[in-house]
């Protein structure tokens, strides 16, 4: 059985005083739920605070995006081994919002803001690898606007977007991969995919990595929901056969509600 792995997805969330309180509360689930993965990936600049919080326990700390060259003159960016020299071991990649789709853009967010947010399958892969070369656990996010849902595209969508994050990568790797299914219209929106019918996406992503890398991988492969996860919807979003874990995005700024979804999975008690 794979193991699961829960992720809270902070976002621009937190100061570092508050980070390092959320942390506290929760630091205690890696020894509580010891069969669970437990990651919390707070904003840059509260990672060091919430490291040190974390340092010693098993909830892991990750990071929300990478820059995938080592060093040099890129203003703003942040490099895999800076991430590894602060003690962060997981990192989200190709989150929509950082490919600039969003499922409810904010009322000022206009083409100038949006084309801030440019991440493609192509960078999305440099990053993912960048980030495997430097010992980083991944977590790439796929998923489908509303627009594709609507015009039936959610498959082809999905699987073109696990065929480029994962190009080029050898699968011997591919154990610190995690993908994450992010339909964009859920996300942060209160409509969660229908259990269903997340539980079928993650079973055409699975069969995308198939295609590309075999059934062992496949099989292998751990592949969260994301989107409206609440503490009442994780137990069933969890039991799914095809669903491995979540990542958390408004539910993981409440210590008890994140605590609550990752005590909801089956493997959990
Ligand atoms: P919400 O849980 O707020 O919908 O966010 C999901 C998400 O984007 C996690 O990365």
């Amino acid at each position: 059985m794979r193991r699961q792995i829960i992720a809270g997805n902070w976002k621009m969330h937190m100061l570092t005083d508050e980070g390092r309180e959320l942390a506290e509360a929760l630091v205690g689930l890696g020894a509580e739920v010891p069969n669970v993965d437990v990651a919390l990936c707070p904003p840059y600049t509260a990672l060091t605070a919430v490291g040190a919080v974390l340092a010693g326990s098993k909830v892991r700390l990750g990071a929300q995006d990478v820059f995938w060259k080592e060093k040099g003159a890129y203003t703003g960016q942040v490099a895999p081994s800076m991430l590894v020299d602060i003690g962060v071991s997981v990192v989200i990649v190709g989150h929509s919002e950082s490919r600039g789709r969003f499922g409810v853009p904010e009322p000022d967010m206009d083409d100038v803001v949006l084309a801030h947010f440019g991440d493609s399958d192509r960078t999305v892969n440099l990053k993912l690898k960048a980030a495997r070369r430097a010992g980083l656990t991944v977590i790439c996010c796929v998923g489908e606007t509303l627009a594709e849902r609507e015009a039936g595209d959610t498959d082809r969508v999905v699987t073109r977007q696990v065929e480029g994050a994962l190009a080029g990568l050898d699968a011997s790797t591919l154990d610190e991969v995690v993908l994450a299914y992010e339909p964009v219209w859920a996300i942060g929106t209160g409509k969660t995919c229908q259990t269903v019918e997340a539980d079928r996406v993650c079973g055409v992503i699975r069969q995308a990595v198939g295609v590309l890398f075999g059934s062992d991988c496949a099989e292998a492969m751990r592949i969260q929901y994301g989107g409206s996860v609440k503490p009442a919807n994780a137990a069933e979003l969890l039991a799914c056969p095809n669903i491995d874990g979540a990542l958390v995005g408004g539910a993981s700024l409440v210590a008890a509600d994140f605590a609550a979804i990752v005590k909801a999975g089956p493997t959990a008690a």
